[in-house]
């Protein structure tokens, strides 16, 4: 590609070109795990969870491996974009947060971190260090108070009232707990998950959060290295079970939040009828693969991490799985436009494009 041709689709990609006039947020945080990271972990250092080396980001602009685990964007860069978002907020770690609340164009920030978990025990162990929500939610109180010091009481209020809360989380807790030594029967562990995800989003709503988009937990036993678990490297139904145990239980729980906080307004993503629409209707969608890892070795590609030894598909366009847990930036698209604007089927009580006037 000519290289001036090159540059500008690199940055039509960074800038985005969605010009309509889609209902706006005046600031995104996001909440969560690998499938919202941003690059988190990178300043981790003892952090075993990373992704910012190559093959990550072959199409990200430039080939910049940013800590996202993906061949390009994540699903919350995708939404960012759909509410005209030139590019989706930074980590909270790569900011000082005093001075970025001060910029104007104060759009937001990211507080994912790969590997992280409701439980603050989830992903950690002395290889991987995570940033669990908890942890996230304390660094967004840090946020709040810089926004009292600076804009005052009443100009916070407004600013949170309005700002989108995207939570992606679940799916670590679920995944640890299933292959601890000692699981905890899913009867227990969701409804016992439920009650840390209410005082998380209790914490948040006290300081002002009024907007929750959340995305439940995909069907995490489709990913090939759990697909490896089974005979036919079909999906791994126990674990999809427990995916949908944890919908329900989110569900459950929002409607609760809702009729006690009148003025809290939420769209829940059922992730396991979103994935499972994609990964069994994938010719529809112009998806090949399903199965195995675009970027990984050995059997399904899924028996090692996306390194710069890995192999590498050839046409990534045609993947779902990325590596063997996180989907392509293919599969990620999909998810944001069907969060945006999907039907009740998959995002309820209204989409993520109704919460900005809801
Ligand atoms: C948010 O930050 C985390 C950690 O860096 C990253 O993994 C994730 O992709 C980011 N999310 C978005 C939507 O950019
Ligand atoms: C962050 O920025 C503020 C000014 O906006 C400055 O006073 C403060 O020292 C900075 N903090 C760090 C840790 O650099
Ligand atoms: C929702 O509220 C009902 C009635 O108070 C309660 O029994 C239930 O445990 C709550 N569920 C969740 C997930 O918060
Ligand atoms: C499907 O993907 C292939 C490979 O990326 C591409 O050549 C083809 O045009 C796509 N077809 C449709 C209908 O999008
Ligand atoms: C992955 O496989 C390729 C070739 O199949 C090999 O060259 C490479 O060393 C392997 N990398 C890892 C990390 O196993
Ligand atoms: C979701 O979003 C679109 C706007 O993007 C809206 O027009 C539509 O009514 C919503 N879809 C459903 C099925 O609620």
């Amino acid at each position: 590609m000519a290289k001036g041709l090159e540059v500008f689709v690199a940055l039509s990609l960074v800038i985005g070109v969605l010009q309509s006039a889609n209902a706006e947020v005046p600031a995104i945080f996001i909440l969560g795990d690998s499938t919202a990271d941003v690059g988190t972990n990178n300043y981790l250092p003892e952090s075993g969870i990373r992704a910012d080396f190559p093959h990550n980001g072959v199409d990200f602009p430039f080939a910049r491996a940013t800590g996202r685990f993906s061949n390009g964007l994540n699903t919350a860069d995708f939404l960012a974009k759909q509410f005209n978002f030139k590019r989706s907020p930074p980590s909270y770690l790569s900011l000082n947060a005093t001075s970025a609340i001060k910029r104007r164009r104060f759009r937001g920030i990211n507080f994912s971190s790969a590997g992280s978990g409701l439980l603050d025990t989830t992903g950690q162990t002395p290889q991987k260090n995570v940033v669990p929500m908890g942890e996230q939610v304390y660094q967004f109180s840090t946020v709040y108070n810089d926004l009292l010091a600076i804009k005052g009481p009443s100009e916070t209020k407004n600013l949170l009232s309005k700002s989108l809360f995207f939570i992606s989380i679940g799916s670590n807790d679920i995944l640890g707990n299933y292959h601890s030594s000692n699981p905890m029967p899913k009867e227990q562990f969701i409804p016992n998950l439920g009650l840390v995800y209410e005082q998380h989003l209790r914490n948040l709503i006290s300081v002002g959060a009024r907007k929750f988009g959340i995305v439940s937990v995909p069907p995490v036993g489709c990913c090939p290295s759990q697909r490896l678990l089974t005979a036919n490297w079909d999906c791994l139904e126990e674990l999809n079970d427990q995916a949908r145990a944890f919908f329900s239980m989110v569900d459950t729980l929002m409607r609760n939040l809702s009729s006690e906080f009148k003025d809290m307004k939420y769209s829940l993503g059922n992730a396991v009828e979103m994935a499972l629409d994609v990964i069994d209707n994938h010719l529809n969608f112009n998806i090949t693969d399903v199965m195995s890892a675009c970027c990984g070795n050995g059997t399904l590609n899924a028996e090692s991490f996306c390194t710069p030894t890995a192999n590498l598909c050839s046409n990534r366009r045609r993947y779902f799985f990325w590596d063997l847990f996180h989907p392509t930036q293919t599969a990620s698209r999909l998810a944001a436009f069907t969060l945006y604007s999907g039907e009740p089927r998959f995002v309820a009580p209204i989409n993520f494009s109704q919460l900005p006037e809801a």
